[in-house]
């Protein structure tokens, strides 16, 4: 096991590359189950979870092949295995979208039940239920959600829950949707770009889905889907990730492949604590010269402020002039690093699903833990601008989800290392 050994305290300037989407590459990863052929995906991230994502389809049975730059190979060989088994899904959640494109390509799906993780629950009961009202038959079997249908049908599906959309959800139940029997309309859909890109993938492969980016959705069945070449949209929370640590250094970043446009609830927020966000010809540039100002932020589905980069705000907050209040909305329990950055002199109050910020002068280093991906993000931001050295273990957490983000933050001047544990 790997941890990374920061020296904090310099200012952050310079030019990063995001890489391209992990949560729209996933879905899409498993959306190449739907279709005859080869498919092309290209700008997939080098991460942990992509790799297991390939693992999970050579079981299902296709031939995935990483070649050089982001580009991945993926075609279907052999469909007779359809078992998608708890040790895979266990390590990574979003194997669940394989099961709305088993079920509606094969007829039949196995997909052992995820349970929760250190973010807190995470049901799928809104996707059993958008599957059923198309005419799936599901069972639970050993821990196993067991779907079948002979040709699943158009329905009209609400898929709001109690927290709002669901992302993998609307991913499961549009990609069943393609290759259903008549029209499919779902309402309450989740508005992410990484849906809409997951829907460019299989328009271009030959499906039908309008709607995608809002609420509404409606998916005319077809007959087949073939194999296509697609580029994956760049990473929104990387972006934030880079722009955040940015604002925490004091510095100016420059970051190329990123859509503004996906990301305006938190340029706005950003700008509201006093950061400057720019545009310039395709490239962003972050920058910040002052005390930040302290905010009030709730996370919402797109296109509110992300729950995957409450932390990170958590911690650029912790530097601000003044109290903030940081509600969690989408899953309340996502508050790990708090304990992590009271360690290193942060000032945090939890009052239910809302972090009391209140800003110090600056933040210590200290040996941490990581816990789950964002928050291990927000101490390594943390952990590049406090005094003195700070050691963050368990990095395989941030390892499923930044590519080479100590390769990233060296080239901005940040001092962070990656060491064997043993050392
Ligand atoms: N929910 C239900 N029932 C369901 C599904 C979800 O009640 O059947 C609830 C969840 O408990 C949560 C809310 O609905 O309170 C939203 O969850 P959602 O289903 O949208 O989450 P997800 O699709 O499982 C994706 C991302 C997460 C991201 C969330 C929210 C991927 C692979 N994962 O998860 O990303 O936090 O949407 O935006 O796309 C991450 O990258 O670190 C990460 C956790």
């Amino acid at each position: 096991m790997d941890k990374f050994v920061i020296k904090g305290g310099g200012r952050l300037t310079g030019q990063v590359l995001i890489s391209g989407a992990k949560n729209a590459a996933l879905p899409i990863m498993a959306a190449a189950l739907l279709t005859e052929g080869k498919s092309t995906i290209l700008g997939v991230p080098d991460l942990a979870d992509i790799r297991a994502m390939g693992e999970l389809l050579g079981d299902l049975g296709a031939a995935v092949t990483p070649r050089d730059d982001g580009r991945l190979e993926i075609s279907v060989e052999d469909e007779t295995h359809s078992h998608a088994r708890y040790d895979r899904v266990r390590k990574m959640r979003a194997s669940i979208c394989v099961l709305g494109a088993l079920l509606s390509k094969r007829g039949k799906a196995r997909v052992a039940m995820p349970g929760g993780c250190a973010i807190g629950s995470r049901p799928v009961n809104l996707h059993l239920r958008g599957l059923r009202a198309m005419g799936a038959e599901i069972e639970l079997d050993g821990g196993d959600i067991v779907a079948t249908a002979k040709r699943l049908k158009g329905a009209e599906i609400f898929l709001g829950g109690p927290f709002g959309s669901t992302v993998l959800g609307t991913a499961n139940v549009m990609m069943a949707a393609t290759l259903a029997k008549g029209t499919t309309v779902i309402e309450s859909a989740a508005c992410e770009p990484e849906i809409a890109d997951l829907a460019n993938y299989l328009n271009a492969a030959g499906a039908r889905i309008s709607g995608a980016g809002t609420p509404h959705l409606i998916v005319d069945g077809v007959d087949s889907l073939r194999g296509i070449e697609h580029r994956i949209i760049p990473d929104r929370i990387e972006a934030g990730t880079f722009m955040i640590v940015a604002a925490m250094s004091n510095g100016e970043v420059t970051l190329s492949n990123v859509r503004l446009d996906h990301m305006l609830a938190v340029a706005d927020k950003l700008r509201q604590i006093g950061v400057t966000v720019d545009s310039d010809n395709g490239k962003v540039v972050v920058s910040s010269a002052r005390r930040l100002e302290p905010t009030d932020m709730t996370t919402q589905p797109y296109p509110g402020f992300p729950t995957d980069l409450q932390a990170q705000l958590v911690a650029l907050l912790t530097l601000a002039d003044g109290n903030s209040a940081i509600t969690e909305k989408i899953f309340p329990d996502r508050f790990m690093h708090v304990a992590e950055l009271l360690r290193m002199g942060a000032d945090i109050r939890k009052e239910g699903p809302t972090a009391i910020v209140t800003g110090v002068k600056r933040l210590v280093g200290a040996p941490v833990m990581a816990s789950d991906l964002r928050a291990s993000a927000a101490l390594v931001l943390a952990g590049c601008i406090a005094r003195g050295s700070t050691t963050i273990s368990r990095v395989y957490h941030i390892d499923r989800g930044y590519e080479h983000i100590e390769v990233k933050l060296r080239s901005l001047g940040a001092d962070i290392q990656r060491v064997s544990e043993d050392d």
